[in-house]
């Protein structure tokens, strides 16, 4: 039987032990903020939300409900990370049923780390001729500069450690939690 423990400060998943980085109060007011400046932008546009599934889709979840106006939204699975290691390859495993063409496009990421997944994502979207692209990242490590990618909003600018939490997992644990955890140091 799996481990799971939770207090406020900590969580146990598998063999690793977390502590708290971010409440689930500060989360959810950030994430307030960032659908109140996408209403701004976007109220009369009918923007398209386009989640990089899985670990987007919590907050992908939230931020569309922060939004005031007509909006839609897709999944894309992509995959990239197996652990708390980067394997390196970056592959579309499901595609999206909407089509783009024309459309205002609202990417939501959960964390971006090297910015290997986006990149390879949005040369993957112009393709499809958008009328226009936003990228929305929950979280961004320092890393993000190895690949060159635009990240219009930032949830928060986090040190690089393994976090989970709001959507993001270690080996498949975690993602229900409200807020965000980062490895304890060792
Ligand atoms: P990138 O392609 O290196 O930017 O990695 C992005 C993907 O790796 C994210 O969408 C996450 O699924 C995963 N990832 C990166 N860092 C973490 C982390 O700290 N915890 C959980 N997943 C992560």
């Amino acid at each position: 039987m799996e481990t799971y423990t939770h207090s406020r400060d900590h969580v146990q998943l598998h063999d690793r032990l977390f502590t708290t980085l971010l409440p689930a109060e500060q989360v959810q007011e950030r994430v307030r903020e960032i659908g109140a400046e996408l209403t701004g932008l976007y109220r009369e546009k009918r923007p398209l939300f386009v989640s990089i599934l899985s670990g987007a889709f919590v907050f992908a979840a939230d931020l569309m409900r922060a939004f005031d106006g007509d909006c839609e939204v897709g999944f894309v699975k992509l995959s990239s990370y197996s652990g708390t290691r980067s394997t390196g390859d970056v592959q579309t495993v499901m595609g999206l049923q909407n089509d783009l063409r024309d459309r205002h496009i609202i990417v939501v990421e959960d964390i971006v780390d090297t910015g290997r997944t986006l990149h390879f994502f949005l040369n993957h979207l112009r393709s499809q001729q958008p009328a226009s692209i936003c990228t929305v990242a929950f979280l961004r490590k320092p890393e993000a500069a190895a690949f060159p990618v635009q990240v219009d909003f930032v949830g928060f600018d986090i040190e690089d450690r393994f976090v989970v939490g709001y959507g993001l997992d270690y080996d498949g644990l975690g993602r229900n939690l409200p807020g965000v955890y980062h490895l304890s140091a060792p």
